[in-house]
C-alpha cells in the first residue's frame, strides 16, 4: 500500500512542495504519494492525529500553522527555538516536530560555494523567514545584522539569537553602510514579491561585485533585487534554492534517505516556469 505524505496549510493551493517531494518518490520508485491539505489553525490538532492514525509517513507545516504546532508535538531543540515547526515526523508513537527552513537557507547558501563561518550576514527582515534563518547562520558561525522596519522587532529576534550565536538587531535607517559592510545580504521580507514586483530595498548601486544576494523571494524567480544584483557582478542565490533543500531536509528524516537534489529543483522550476 503507498505510503502518504501531505503538507497543510491555508492557504495551500499554490504550494510547490507536492511537485517535489512526488518527483523525488517516483525518481527513486518509492511507493510513496505526497498531496497538499487546506486545513485551519482550529482543525491542526485533529488533522494531525487523523494523519497519524492512518499512517501517514509524515507531515509539513506552512502558513499559518507553523507557530502553532509547536503546542501539539514535541518540538526538537531547533524548532523550539524557532518557535515554528513546519515539518512532523511519527517516530513510533511519538510526534517530532523540526525546523528544516533554516538549514534550507544555510544550504542553499553553501550550494553556491559560500563559507558560513566568520561570515558577515545581513538579514533584511524580522518575521517567521528571518527567525529560521538567522538562528542557524548565527548556530553556524556568522555574525548577523538584522535590519527591520520595525526596529523593535528586529532587536528582539536579535536578543533570542544571541543564545546561539552573534546577532544585533537594528532599523532600515543605515540600510547603504549595513550593505557596504556585509559578504551577504538575505531578504527574508516580502518586499518584491508579486504583484509589487518593482520594489526592493537594496539596489545594485549599493552593491560590490564580492558580495552575495539571496533573496528567499520566489514569486517572481528574478526578483528585482536579484536582477540589480546580478547586473551589479555580485553572487546571487534564488529562493528556490531554499525551498527545495528545505524540503530534501523534510525527506530526509521522514524516510532516512538522501533525495535526488537536482530532479526536486528542476521540478519545482518547471512549474514555476510555466506559471
Ligand atoms: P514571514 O513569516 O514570511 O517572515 P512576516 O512574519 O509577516 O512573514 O514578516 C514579514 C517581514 O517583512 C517583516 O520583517 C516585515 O517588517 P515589519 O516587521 O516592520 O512588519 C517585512 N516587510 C513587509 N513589508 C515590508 C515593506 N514594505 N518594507 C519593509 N519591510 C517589510
Amino acid at each position: 500500500m503507498k505510503t502518504l505524505y501531505a503538507v497543510f496549510g491555508d492557504p495551500v493551493e499554490h504550494s510547490l512542495s507536492p511537485v517535489m517531494h512526488n518527483a523525488a518518490f517516483a525518481a527513486l520508485g518509492m511507493d510513496c504519494e505526497y498531496h497538499k491539505f487546506r486545513v485551519t489553525k482550529d482543525d491542526l490538532k485533529d488533522a494531525i492525529l487523523g494523519a497519524k492514525a492512518m499512517g501517514f509517513g509524515g507531515l509539513n507545516l506552512t502558513i499559518p500553522l507553523k507557530e502553532k504546532a509547536l503546542r501539539l508535538v514535541e518540538p526538537d531543540p531547533l524548532a523550539e527555538a524557532v518557535g515554528a515547526v513546519n515539518t512532523i515526523e511519527f517516530r513510533g508513537n511519538g510526534l517530532v516536530g523540526h525546523n528544516t527552513d533554516g538549514i534550507g537557507a544555510v544550504n542553499a547558501l553553501k550550494s553556491a560555494g559560500i563559507v558560513i563561518p566568520h561570515s558577515i550576514v545581513l538579514i533584511l527582515g524580522a518575521g517567521g523567514a528571518a527567525r529560521a534563518v538567522a538562528y542557524q547562520l548565527a548556530s553556524n558561525g556568522a555574525r548577523i545584522t538584522i535590519a527591520n522596519r520595525t526596529p523593535e522587532r528586529a532587536a528582539k529576534l536579535a536578543a533570542n539569537v544571541s543564545s546561539v550565536g552573534r546577532a544585533v538587531g537594528t532599523g532600515l535607517e543605515n540600510l547603504h553602510r549595513l550593505v557596504e559592510q556585509s559578504h551577504i545580504i538575505i531578504n527574508t521580507t516580502s518586499v518584491g514579491m508579486h504583484p509589487d514586483t518593482d520594489q526592493t530595498l537594496v539596489t545594485g548601486d549599493m552593491l560590490q561585485t564580492a558580495q552575495v544576494i539571496f533573496d528567499l523571494v520566489y514569486s517572481p524567480l528574478q526578483t528585482r533585487l536579484l536582477k540589480e544584483a546580478n547586473k551589479a557582478g555580485a553572487i546571487t542565490v534564488d529562493g528556490i534554492k531554499m525551498l527545495v533543500l528545505q524540503g530534501v531536509e523534510s525527506f530526509r528524516i521522514w524516510t532516512g534517505i538522501d533525495p535526488p537534489v537536482d530532479i526536486m529543483e528542476r521540478a519545482v522550476r518547471d512549474v514555476l516556469g510555466k506559471q
